[in-house]
């Protein structure tokens, strides 16, 4: 099934400038599996060409030139915010598509989280929900420190899957190379510790805690670089803070609070133990052993929730993994409420 599976955008052309970008928006919607209305404004050939819209009927995609009154499951404007307001009036039955001005971005970043997240009928509707992402890094020196191989991909997958879904997400984000979701706001930080002030400053509705946050970090970090001996270098270590236990016992517990746990073995039973010890609503957990989760593109994971239930997602693209954990996790909000 394709991910826009038959849905109809009526995509219309209000401006000469957004006329540009309408045979890029175009393929990428009816590609996704869209069926797409262009209607110009005032109606012509001028801004786009009868020969680019030949050249989409050559490709086999289902656009074709309409009437404004096409029928459609949601609306896409193309142009000023002064053409938006007049269409939400003019078609004030469908969904408005919160398009950024036209040419600002390009179209590959905004469009479909904007589109899925226009046609999501869902319950996160204006939740608030933080995603915690990435490794920690701490530091021993001004150019040394101790980490983790995590990419953050899980995290930032999980964002998007919730922005997608209709929340407000704030990703605290530990140093990644990835680029920040569609609609997400992102802190960015670099230790445990900084990790800690920014999930505590504010209350969520719903946090996943998917940062593989350091468990140690040296007690001591030193001023400038230090010069290397010839002798070792012993460090000596402290626990970090536990952001996610300190969390769930705190004011601030969210209404829904859900774990990650990496393991290398014992995955469900460390798993339960970890939901238990920290109280957690759910724990979603994954083998990192045998080179598995950490940095890679696919994932498979084991969701328990507080109920005593279970389920398993993947092998699969992280994407989809974050959707169907985002899916789960409804259920679990659902029984809590
Ligand atoms: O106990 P463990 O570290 O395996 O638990 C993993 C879960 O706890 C993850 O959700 C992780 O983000 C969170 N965690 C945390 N603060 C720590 C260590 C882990 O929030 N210092």
């Amino acid at each position: 099934m394709s991910l826009l599976n038959q849905r109809r955008l009526l995509l219309v052309v209000s401006d000469e400038p957004a006329a540009s970008e309408t045979i890029v928006i175009a393929r990428l919607l009816a590609r996704a599996g869209a069926r797409v209305g262009i209607h110009e404004v005032p109606s012509a050939a001028r801004w786009f060409g009868t020969a680019a819209l030949e050249q989409l009927l050559v490709e086999g995609l289902a656009v074709e030139r309409v009437a404004a009154s096409w029928e459609a499951d949601a609306l896409l404007v193309l142009g000023g915010e002064q053409a938006r307001q007049a269409w939400q009036a003019r078609r004030a039955e469908l969904p408005l598509v919160e398009a950024p001005e036209a040419g600002k971005f390009p179209a590959t970043r905004w469009l479909l989280p904007c589109l899925l997240r226009t046609l999501a009928q869902s319950p996160w509707k204006s939740l608030r929900l933080l995603v915690t992402a990435g490794p920690t890094v701490e530091h021993f020196d001004a150019v040394r420190f101790l980490s983790n191989p995590s990419s953050g991909k899980m995290g930032y997958a999980l964002a998007e899957a919730a922005w997608i879904a209709g929340a407000e997400v704030m990703l605290v984000s530990g140093p990644t190379a990835i680029e920040t979701p569609w609609g997400v706001r992102r802190v960015d930080v670099t230790s445990a510790q900084e990790m800690r002030e920014a999930v505590l400053a504010e209350r969520h509705d719903v946090v996943f805690m998917a940062a593989a946050v350091s468990d140690y970090r040296p007690v001591e970090r030193r001023v400038g670089k230090v010069k290397k001996g010839v002798g070792p270098w012993t460090l000596e270590m402290e626990r970090t803070p536990d952001i996610l236990a300190e969390l769930s016992a705190s004011a601030l517990r969210p209404d829904l609070l859900i774990g990650f746990a990496a393991e290398t073995h014992d995955i469900e039973r460390y798993a339960l133990e970890k939901l238990r010890a920290k109280s957690l609503d759910g724990i979603v957990a994954n083998d990192v052993g045998a080179g598995g989760a950490f940095g890679s593109d696919s994932n498979c994971v084991q969701c328990y929730d507080g109920a005593g239930g279970a389920v398993s997602f993947g092998p699969a693209e992280k994407r989809e993994i974050a959707a169907a954990i985002v899916a789960w996790a409804e259920g679990c909000l659902a029984r809590k409420r």
